[in-house]
């Protein structure tokens, strides 16, 4: 696995695996209307430009293929985190975890936090993270619950720990 930081170029690969993410890893919680609105068939591509570039984010590959990615905000906030369906239970969200965990350390940021779908909880809940608040929201007019979480970060980087990738 390499794990590099976000290029143009990634936006339509970023788009297909989001939603191949959604529609394959999120069944078992969210039903077909829910993954519809959450993940549409027609996305926005200017809206997904715009959100990730107020953020940090990085790209999980294999053999140049992507197969996950996380984004992130200098205050702590976990935004998106994803895995290709493929790729699942190999590690590759927790490889991506850790690594933005240790750059938020690194800047001085103490806790970490995110929006957690039912499918995250229970990995966000491996790794440490609280459940601070369930709640509902509306997408697309559809309702979601989702949980607020957050973990308290240790000050100092794992010794094996490479530093975060160039631009
Ligand atoms: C949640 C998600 C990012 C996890 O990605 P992943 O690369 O499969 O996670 P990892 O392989 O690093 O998992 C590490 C550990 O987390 C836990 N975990 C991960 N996915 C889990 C699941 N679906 N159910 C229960 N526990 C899970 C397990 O303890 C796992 O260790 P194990 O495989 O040895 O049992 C992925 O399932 C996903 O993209 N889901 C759909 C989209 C989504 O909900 N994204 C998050 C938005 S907040």
């Amino acid at each position: 696995m390499n794990i590099r930081r976000f290029r143009a170029g990634d936006l339509p690969h970023v788009i297909a695996l989001f939603s191949a993410s959604v529609h394959g890893l999120a069944g078992v919680h969210y039903d077909a209307r829910q993954r519809t609105a959450w993940a549409p068939a027609e996305p926005d591509q200017k809206l997904w430009q715009a959100r990730l570039e107020g953020q940090q984010t990085l790209i999980a590959e294999d053999e140049g293929v992507l197969t996950g990615f996380i984004s992130w905000a200098p205050n702590g906030h976990i935004d998106l985190l994803f895995t290709a369906p493929q790729h699942a239970r190999k590690g590759i969200a927790s490889a991506l975890c850790t690594q933005v965990e240790a750059a938020l350390s690194a800047t001085g940021i103490t806790t970490a936090f995110t929006e957690a779908s039912l499918v995250a909880r229970p990995f966000f809940e491996r790794r440490g993270f609280v459940m601070t608040e369930a709640q509902d929201l509306d997408r697309n007019g559809v309702r979601f619950r989702r949980y607020a979480m957050q973990k308290t970060l240790t000050a100092r980087l794992p010794p094996e720990m490479p530093p975060l990738p160039e631009a």
